[in-house]
């Protein structure tokens, strides 16, 4: 499901800079499913990440969990969420939240938060009570 949706949505991406497509899927922690892909701009700075398409998605739906996310790119080399990415997806995630890796044809690699970003900055440094 994961896959499929990601690899359907990489299809829009806006890339006409790059040439390079991007597709995202997050599955919710309520069990719902978002996308993204990468939309870029003439103004380069100003282009958004998939990742950033399908967490605004899923926020905008009303979750703010996420229990899986799968990245998909067009070739053969899988690859993994960008810096800013990895900090974006650390704020809706557990450390435990699985992070698939995938070709068009098939998910190559799971990894965890965790794994994706240690020693993360997140609100526990702020002196936010909830
Ligand atoms: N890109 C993403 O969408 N997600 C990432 O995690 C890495 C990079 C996009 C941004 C840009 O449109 C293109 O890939 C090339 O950097």
């Amino acid at each position: 499901m994961l896959h499929s949706l990601a690899v359907n949505v990489m299809e829009n991406a806006y890339v006409p800079y790059s040439k390079f497509k991007v597709g995202v899927a997050i599955k919710s922690g309520n069990n719902k499913y978002y996308v993204g892909c990468n939309v870029e701009n003439a103004a380069y700075p100003q282009g958004i990440c998939a990742e950033a398409g399908a967490i605004s998605a899923m926020v905008a739906g009303g979750c703010s969990l996420i229990s899986e996310v799968l990245v998909v790119s067009e070739g053969d080399r899988l690859i993994v969420p960008c810096g800013g990415c990895r900090q974006k997806l650390s704020e809706f995630s557990t450390s435990d939240t699985r992070i698939l890796l995938a070709t068009i044809t098939e998910i190559e690699k799971t990894l965890s938060m965790r794994d994706l970003l240690p020693f993360s900055f997140d609100k526990r440094f702020l002196n936010f009570t909830e």
